[in-house]
């Protein structure tokens, strides 16, 4: 093929009904990378993508089709795969529904790109990640939190050295989700019963260990403590349903090099922070605090002195010690800016970290809080492998 030419990939997208497959896969990145008429790699090449839409419901797909120009779409998932103009594989499912069809897309020699967790049990995601590297498939897993703008100034800080040495992490994720009896909930119901692959710790854990693994270094250990606060809840239709999975997760978790990371997760608690999530980083030589977006820092040279005395109020203004980073770079969608890292990889063939290897820690990780926090122990991590 010559370099003026365009490659087209073919991508089966099963699930774009949901949440995450219509709002950030299909409209964030496939569809915002066909409409600039696709990207150039490295090698100077240009890829664009064609997506298939697939689902159950004939009658949602048509009206996303419709909508956004899209000429495929089917119910028919076997029939995709079994199609070679289909080079892609992507997957949007809830949890509990994806191990089967990555299965059969591995089974029909399709590279593979889909959400996280890639399994419900560490057994199941290893089992995936064997069968892709037994047929030398390209995997790709969502690490959409490290494209954060926050957490990308984040590793900037890291890597120029800023913290000198790193002692600890607190993170705190969350927000209040409504219970759905006065007030519509706004996540989905089965996220909170188990029977259906809900729980926070299954949904959050594998964000924190990519984000831990990638920012700080191996996870050695985990002890999580979790709780079902809100046992009643109303569903999509108003039917009141038993919460049985966890909606709030305290962990602790023992970083390679000595660090100690502390992160919330809870779907119970009213924001009183600037960003649905922060993290605070505290290093010998300085400190920051990150969100989504923001960041800001405090090296040791301006760092106050406070002394604790309970028969005086203190008056400083602590928030206004801190120093705002600024915005040195446009970021793109984060979910966009890793679709095209892995097309580029599948594309040239280079190797890709965030692989369905990468999911299984993740998923390690999420049954390590699970079991700790069932046992009220900590627990410590085994390096995985595939055979
Ligand atoms: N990366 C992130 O930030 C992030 C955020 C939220 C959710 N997720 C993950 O994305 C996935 C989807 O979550 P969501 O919030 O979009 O859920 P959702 O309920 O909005 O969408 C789920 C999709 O799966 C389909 N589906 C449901 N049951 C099915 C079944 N039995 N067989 C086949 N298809 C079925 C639905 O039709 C829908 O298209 C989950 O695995 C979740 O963990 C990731």
């Amino acid at each position: 093929m010559s370099s003026t030419q365009t490659r087209e990939i073919g991508i089966i997208m099963n699930g774009v009904s949901g949440r995450m497959g219509y709002r950030q896969h299909l409209v964030r990145s496939i569809l915002a990378i066909r409409d600039q008429g696709g990207i150039v790699l490295s090698d100077g090449s240009r890829v664009t993508v064609r997506p298939l839409l697939v689902g159950r419901n004939e009658q949602k797909l048509a009206e996303i089709a419709a909508e956004h120009g899209i000429e495929d779409y089917t119910t028919d998932l076997d029939a995709a795969l079994a199609d070679p103009m289909w080079e892609i594989y992507a997957d949007f499912l809830v949890t509990k529904a994806r191990a089967t069809a990555i299965r059969k897309a591995i089974a029909a020699g399709k590279a593979i790109y889909t959400e996280k967790p890639t399994a419900e049990s560490l057994e199941e995601a290893l089992e995936l990640a064997s069968l892709a590297k037994a047929a030398g498939i390209k995997t790709g897993v969502v690490h959409d939190k490290l494209y954060l703008p926050g957490l990308q100034k984040l590793k900037r800080l890291i890597d120029s050295g800023f913290f000198g040495r790193i002692l600890s992490v607190r993170g705190e994720f969350g927000y209040w989700v409504f219970e759905g009896d006065w007030q519509p909930a706004q996540r989905p119901s089965w996220n909170y019963r188990t029977e259906d692959g809900g729980g926070i710790i299954s949904d959050m854990f594998p964000h924190w260990n990519y984000v831990l693994e990638n920012l700080f270094g191996e996870v050695k250990s985990v002890y999580a403590q979790a709780a079902v606060h809100i046992a009643d809840r109303w569903d999509e239709n108003g039917e009141h349903y038993n919460a049985t999975a966890e909606d709030a997760a305290y962990g602790i978790f023992e970083i390679e090099g000595g660090i100690v990371a502390e992160i919330n997760s809870s779907w119970t608690v009213r924001v009183n922070r600037d960003e649905l999530v922060e993290f605070q980083v505290d290093g010998t030589h300085g400190s920051a605090v990150v969100g989504l977006f923001g960041c800001k820092i405090q090296p040791r040279n301006a760092t106050p002195k406070p002394v604790w005395n309970p028969d005086l109020e203190d008056t400083r203004d602590y928030d206004a010690d801190w120093q705002q980073v600024p915005t040195n770079d446009v970021f793109l969608n984060g979910f966009r800016q890793q679709w095209e890292e892995y097309l580029e990889s599948y594309v040239l063939g280079t190797d890709y970290a965030f692989d369905l290897l990468a999911g299984a820690r993740g998923v390690q990780f999420a049954e390590a809080g699970l079991s700790s926090s069932a046992e009220g122990r900590k627990i410590v991590l085994n390096p995985l492998s595939l055979a």
